[in-house]
């Protein structure tokens, strides 16, 4: 199976000419890969002027359309032909008080619009990851049984929240031992993200995860290069 790495652009770049020159500088190597799937969370309105990316929505909302001002339904992405969109990223869930309760909808939206969702789980500093991850694992795929396409289509995304945006990395012998938590109760695909940079990515990739979501490094041509490069390696 292909290795899969999610550039989470997050809010970023702030003018069209950045997001394309980022692009284009990363497409050279993108385009060459055979072993790593490489996929773009741009901002949605980024996405016209990125045509040759595979993209990957950041968020989506529950409901297919209707009154909710500044919101993207999962049929809307579909119908672009994206696939993938990240769901309970970390500051979603702090920043704008998503809840465990919303992310189920979301999930459930996303995968009967049969779109791949990236579920993010993960413990806050000095919470205890196992009893933190099985709890939002357990509510936030909550009776998903019922949609359209199956939990077989879900991607489960490690990141421990003091790693987003710290440096502050996880060892890859410590995220393993999360990772094999995650692997006794779900088989889905499994990648990691937090402070992913182009030296320590591929020790993810050998402790077994099957991808990962770089945020910070995305940003940095040179240093996503370096990702994708060490990862195909
Ligand atoms: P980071 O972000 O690589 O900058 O830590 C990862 C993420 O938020 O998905």
């Amino acid at each position: 199976m292909k290795s899969l790495i999610i550039a989470n652009w997050k809010m970023n770049p702030s003018i069209k000419k950045e997001a394309e020159q980022l692009f284009k500088d990363v497409f050279r190597v993108i385009k060459k890969t055979k072993t790593v799937d490489v996929l773009i969370a741009a901002p949605f309105v980024w996405w016209p002027f990125l045509k040759k990316a595979k993209l990957c929505a950041q968020n989506c909302f529950w409901e297919e359309k209707g009154p909710y001002t500044g919101e993207i339904s999962p049929k809307m992405i579909k119908d672009l032909g994206v696939e993938y969109v990240i769901i309970g990223h970390s500051e979603r869930r702090n920043k704008f008080g998503e809840t465990d309760e919303m992310i189920n909808k979301k999930i459930k939206a996303a995968l009967s619009a049969e779109l791949i969702p990236i579920l993010c789980v993960g413990e806050k500093k000095g919470e205890d990851a196992e009893e933190v991850i099985g709890r939002q694992l357990r509510e936030d795929l909550d009776g998903i049984e019922n949609c359209k396409s199956g939990i077989e289509n879900l991607i489960i995304a490690y990141e421990p929240v003091w790693a987003i945006g710290t440096g502050d990395f996880c060892e890859s012998c410590d995220a393993e031992k999360v990772l094999n938590f995650i692997k006794s109760k779900y088989n889905n695909q499994i990648i990691y993200g937090g402070s992913v940079n182009g030296e320590n990515s591929k020790g993810y990739i050998d402790v077994g995860f099957n991808g990962l979501l770089p945020g910070g490094a995305s940003l940095k041509a040179d240093e996503f290069i370096k990702i994708i490069e060490n990862v195909q390696n």
